[in-house]
């Protein structure tokens, strides 16, 4: 039963395994042994009886070497653990009430074998996936430290999350069968719909009791990712898990986690401190352009003077990606269109994620767009804003030729040390 293709790397878990496969294969030949029943339950006992003690063990073993190399998510791992250790005693208890039926036994031995190829092929090779991308490339991990809250919590569903979404790419990127390769990515999105939800909970909790006056806004935020979620999964339904659409998702989803985890959710830490003030009011081209450096800065981590805009400039971003966003109900203003030059679309998605892109993918595309949203939201606020609180909805932004966005009376540029991008609000 055990294959060589089960193996995660070490050395100690993998005998591990390997037994842990034998012992459910000596419990098979117990059955079509031919003997007393009185011998028969006396082995099937022993037979049970080491297997869960030699799974007790090398739970014990193996979450203490994931505690070890710290990889964040080895608590969800040990509730798996947690809950098989419960079947299985689940299962005992029924094979004795059946006084060792076969079909009881044989029903068992299908469950273990089951859980043993797909535990082990699945979560314990994760996790060893994620470690060794943690060892072997120091930084090169999504997570940075100033995403961090300061709440144990959150902090630590922040991480989770963050190494799903990194998972994903790691699953994008190996040579695998298509039915692995849709398993993985099957797991992988409800695991983060899942964990979105139950974090979201425990994230709003905590606002709520910290009398957080911006918890229904909020609230609001994570119930359109959740809405999201679900359009991808009809996607990927509908594609059958087409890369192409996979890496949309990436792309989208890893932006708005940046941005939500680095932005929307450190304001707990400054609760209820207003926003700094800006030079001219709501409404106006110098609110836009801040806002707008506000949003690229947290996305990409650059400094303030990393990131310069430049109102009245003369010559503007003349060759990149643009994306088109409608503004509904803004009084005067249309819409905005904005435009990244080359560097600037592969310079964002490296200093987001780490990932060195040579050429735009579905990701690069997809994390502007998903930027493009963000920043087009945060203009369509300060139209509402200077209308007095008059509703401004925005538009999910589309790809443009760029010839195709119309002239604006105000338009910007975004001067930053990885390139250019160009604001135009017409
Ligand atoms: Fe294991
Ligand atoms: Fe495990
Ligand atoms: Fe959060
Ligand atoms: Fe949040």
């Amino acid at each position: 039963m055990w294959k060589k293709e089960y193996e995660v790397g070490i050395e100690l878990i993998d005998t591990q395994h390997q037994r842990l496969f034998e012992y459910a294969g000596v419990m098979a030949g117990i059955l079509g042994k031919d003997q007393s029943d009185e011998e028969f339950r006396a082995q099937i006992k022993e037979a049970l009886r080491f297997l869960k003690m030699y799974c007790l063990d090398h739970f014990k073993d193996e979450e203490s070497y994931h505690a070890q190399i710290s990889v964040e998510n080895y608590k969800e791992h040990k509730k798996l653990h947690v809950e098989l250790v419960k079947d299985v005693l689940e299962y005992e208890e029924r094979v004795v009430k059946s006084d060792f039926d076969h079909d009881e036994i044989e029903n068992f031995l299908g469950f273990v074998a089951d859980w043993l190829i797909n535990h082990v092929a699945g979560a314990d090779q994760d996790l060893q996936k994620l470690a060794e991308i943690k060892a072997g490339a120091p930084g090169g991990s999504m997570w940075k430290d100033e995403y961090l809250v300061g709440v144990e919590k959150i902090d630590r569903q922040h991480r989770i999350l963050f190494d799903f979404v990194e998972l994903i790419n790691i699953t994008l990127n190996q040579p695998l069968e298509a039915y692995e390769y849709e398993k993985k990515i099957t797991d992988a999105v409800s695991f983060l719909k899942t964990y979105c939800l139950e974090h979201f909970k425990d994230e709003e909790a905590y606002y709520e009791q910290k009398g957080y006056s911006g918890l229904e806004e909020h609230k609001e935020l994570h119930k359109k990712l959740v809405q999201k979620l679900l359009d991808y999964e009809m996607e990927f339904g509908a594609t059958n898990f087409a890369p192409q659409v996979v890496k949309k998702f990436l792309g989208f989803v890893l932006t708005w986690l940046i941005y939500h985890v680095a932005g929307e959710d450190q304001k707990i830490k400054e609760a209820d401190r207003a926003e700094a003030p800006v030079e001219e009011g709501a409404g106006s081209v110098h609110d836009f352009a801040s806002r707008a450096k506000r949003v690229l800065r947290t996305i990409t981590g650059l400094s303030e003077k990393d990131v310069d805009f430049d109102i009245g400039y003369t010559k503007g971003v003349d060759e990149g990606y643009a994306f088109m966003v409608g503004l509904v109900d803004g009084g005067d203003k249309q819409g905005i269109g904005l435009i990244y030059s080359e560097a600037i679309a592969l310079g964002a998605l490296k200093a987001m994620t780490s990932m060195e892109a040579t050429e735009i993918n579905e990701i690069t595309l997809s994390a502007l767009q998903e930027i493009s949203n963000i920043v087009s939201s945060r203009i369509a606020d300060s139209v509402t804003e200077s209308l007095g609180g008059k509703f401004c909805d925005i538009e999910y932004p589309v790809r443009a030729d760029i010839n195709d966005i119309p002239d604006g009376s105000e338009r910007f540029l975004m001067n930053t040390t990885i390139g250019d991008m160009e604001i135009i609000v017409y």
